[in-house]
């Protein structure tokens, strides 16, 4: 209900400004405050002036509805899931642009140019300050026994643990990730349940040591004001981000791509190049604490006190490429029942 009333006043918002010139028409399953101070800047520097339309489900299925009427310029998500979703689902179009393929680096783009990553986020560790002194992780050992009842996890079909169970099919293949995925199950404390967040609280009150976690949820929890009680479950915690002495931290990325039958296509690509840009990706990585795509480009004070990471090479396509056989293996296992053995 929430979701309908929001895109449609968010709809209704942009709708009577949508065609005319020196405008360009965002449609976002990011919420329209994290990304407002970008688009200001945007429309500082070059007078085009934006339109954001919100939905935080079925943007795909409306842009397909609207077809070669649709308002849609630029599309921006998160997660490699939702970019190959939009791809699949033939709203956008390949963009081959001198400025974002050198801005952006290959692993994180389409090589067809249907969408690119703008920011990452990395899949890590949240562990016990109290109860867990090591200070380096591997994903692999999350299956040891050592872990056993000790692991808190969201569910195992979740987009996000999808991710990284796809990026181990790539690394290890298939057999090797059934059976860890089995003994990872079997080192939960009890069945995948809640968000991200949440394991954290977990792990303040004792439930378990260890848990997964995306790394910007822990600047959310950090700078928490308007529910302080999250800056307590954040600081029960520390981040560990796992393989960063070998094959590197996996990561996810926010995105954006050029939809289909963008109408006002070259401010849509003047807002593709910007959103690349250094100055831009600052911006926005500060805004969501996540890391910006572009090598160099800073990040925010809190997360840079997690420390550095260093991200998982492989490209997300070939990442992405395991992810419903991912899915399978979840099922397969049995990961959402919980522990078993
Ligand atoms: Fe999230």
């Amino acid at each position: 209900m929430r979701a309908a009333l929001l895109a449609t006043v968010s709809f209704g918002m942009m709708a009577g400004a949508a065609f005319a010139d020196g405008e360009v028409n965002v449609y976002s399953y990011r919420q329209p405050e994290l990304i407002q101070p970008l688009l200001d800047e945007f429309t500082k520097e070059t007078g085009i002036a934006t339109n954001v339309l919100f939905l935080d489900k079925g943007l795909v299925e409306r842009i397909a509805a609207e077809g070669a009427n649709s308002p849609a310029d630029v599309i921006l998500t998160v997660d490699i899931g939702r970019l190959i979703e939009a791809k699949d689902g033939g709203v956008t179009q390949p963009l081959q642009n001198e400025t974002i393929n050198k801005d952006i680096p290959a692993q994180y783009r389409d090589p067809a140019g249907e969408w690119f990553g703008l920011t990452t986020r990395g899949r890590v560790v949240y562990a016990s300050k109290e109860r867990v002194p090591e200070t380096a992780i591997t994903y692999e050992e999350l299956a040891d026994p050592k872990w056993k009842g000790r692991i808190c996890v969201r569910d195992g079909q979740h987009s996000y643990n999808i991710g990284l169970f796809a990026s181990m099919i790539a690394h290890h293949g298939a057999e090797f990730t059934e059976k860890w995925l089995t003994g990872v199950k079997n080192n939960l404390v009890r069945k995948p349940d809640g968000n991200d967040r949440s394991q954290a609280k977990s792990i303040m009150s004792g439930e378990c040591d260890i848990a997964l976690g995306n790394t910007y949820y822990v600047g959310l929890m950090l700078t928490n004001d308007k529910d302080p009680e999250e800056k307590e479950w954040a600081a029960a915690i520390k981040v560990l981000f796992p393989n960063a002495a070998d094959r590197g931290t996996h990561v996810n990325i926010s995105g954006m791509a050029l939809a289909k039958n963008a109408p006002n296509k070259d401010n849509a690509v003047k807002l593709m190049e910007f959103l690349s840009s250094g100055k831009a990706q600052e911006i926005y990585a500060d805004q969501v604490f996540e890391y910006p795509v572009l090598p160099g480009a800073k990040v925010s004070d809190v997360v840079a006190s997690f420390g550095p990471i260093k991200p998982d090479t492989l490209p997300l396509v070939d990442i992405a490429a395991n992810r419903k056989l991912a899915s399978e293996l979840v099922d397969k296992v049995g990961f959402n029942d919980g522990p078993t053995q």
